[in-house]
């Protein structure tokens, strides 16, 4: 194995040793497979490569200061995997072979997840496809089911630091009625030219509003949004964004710090109104918001006045990679340990 410089890692990918596969035929699941292959053979006329029959997952390990290698959250990742499968009408894996294979996975690449010191982690992208052969639009009657893993640092550069983010009205990531709310590939692809846009113009990501009104609050790329004011932490609620497992997470240790929390449609004026703001989720964990910009009304949403990550945003982010890590008890059991 080539030496990792654990603490320069960014959010990419590395080769490990092992991934771990599952597949469906006949009706059922079959037998955990471990594979050294980088590679999935399959049919040309799979319905993943033609009709978009395909989920996948995002979930970290962490090592402790006690050496320990915890995962977070994975049977709300499972169950989010199994509510894409039911949107996009694709065989349902439990979550016991979820678990299974997650921590086999973990396991057998038990030397790519990071030291605690780097402050980096082990991400863990479960994807589960159509492999069955179909021409007419019908669902496949194969699925293969595969847990990959890679060694990440920080989504954005930098880490946990303000960054400016740009309203994008041109392109939509999802309908109100479509797949935004599950983890589907195509929701990926329909974001790509809003994000070049985004990175173009030198900002971190876009930023969505909602796509029938372009009135209301969505997503910030492929993370979604919380802003707080007068002690409340405030996040959409809406058909067309992925539930966020962090921000759910965040939003139970907001109420744990007296933190008042509500989840309701977010109108854009609102943005002007809130002391600090933060993007969320596994890969970006928080990364605090520092403007966003509305160039097609010229418009600049200001947010952190000195640039700096405001003080909920630090507490909230300071207390779940504690718990994360294992620097703090894990008191709501969202923390599986690997033995
Ligand atoms: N929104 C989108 C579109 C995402 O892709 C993700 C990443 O998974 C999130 C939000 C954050 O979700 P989570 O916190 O479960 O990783
Ligand atoms: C996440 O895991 O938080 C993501 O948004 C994954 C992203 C790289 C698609």
């Amino acid at each position: 194995m080539k030496e990792i410089d654990w603490s320069n890692l960014s959010f990419g990918y590395i080769k490990t040793d092992y991934n771990v596969r599952i597949n469906f035929r006949d009706g059922a699941w079959g037998e955990l497979e471990v594979s050294s292959s980088e590679y999935i053979n399959m049919h040309m006329a799979a319905t993943c490569l033609h009709y978009g029959q395909e989920a996948f997952e995002g979930l970290k390990a962490f090592r402790g200061k006690d050496g320990k290698i915890r995962i977070f959250r994975l049977e709300e990742n499972a169950a989010r995997m199994q509510a894409t499968c039911q949107g996009i009408m694709m065989a349902e894996l439990s979550t016991e072979r979820f678990r299974e294979a997650v921590l086999k996975v973990v396991k057998l690449n038990e030397h790519f997840v990071p030291p605690y010191e780097s402050g980096a982690s082990l991400y863990i992208r479960p994807l589960l496809i159509g492999t069955g052969v179909q021409i007419g639009v019908h669902p496949a009657d194969e699925y293969l089911f595969l847990v990959l893993v890679t060694p990440v640092g920080p989504y954005f550069k930098g880490g946990f630091s303000t960054n400016p983010y740009v309203i994008v009205r041109e392109f939509d990531r999802s309908a109100p009625l479509g797949t935004g709310i599950y983890k589907v590939g195509g929701n990926y692809a329909a974001s790509l030219r809003a994000n070049k846009l985004a990175h173009d113009l030198g900002y971190a990501s876009e930023f969505y509003l909602d796509a029938k009104e372009k009135k209301y609050i969505d997503e910030c790329g492929a993370a979604n949004f919380f802003g707080i004011k007068d002690n409340t932490y405030i996040t959409p609620l809406s058909t067309s964004i992925l539930p966020s497992i962090t921000n759910k997470s965040l939003m139970q240790l907001a109420e744990d710090m007296g933190i008042k929390v509500e989840r309701r449609p977010v109108p854009e004026e609102e943005l002007s109104t809130f002391e600090e703001a933060g993007a969320c989720g596994t890969a970006a964990v928080i990364s605090p918001i520092q403007r966003i910009d509305d160039l097609d009304n010229k418009k600049s949403y200001v947010i952190s006045k000195d640039g700096n990550p405001g003080p909920i945003c630090t507490k909230l982010y300071n207390k779940l990679r504690a718990i994360q890590y294992g620097d703090e008890p894990d008191t709501h059991g969202w923390v599986t340990i690997v033995e």
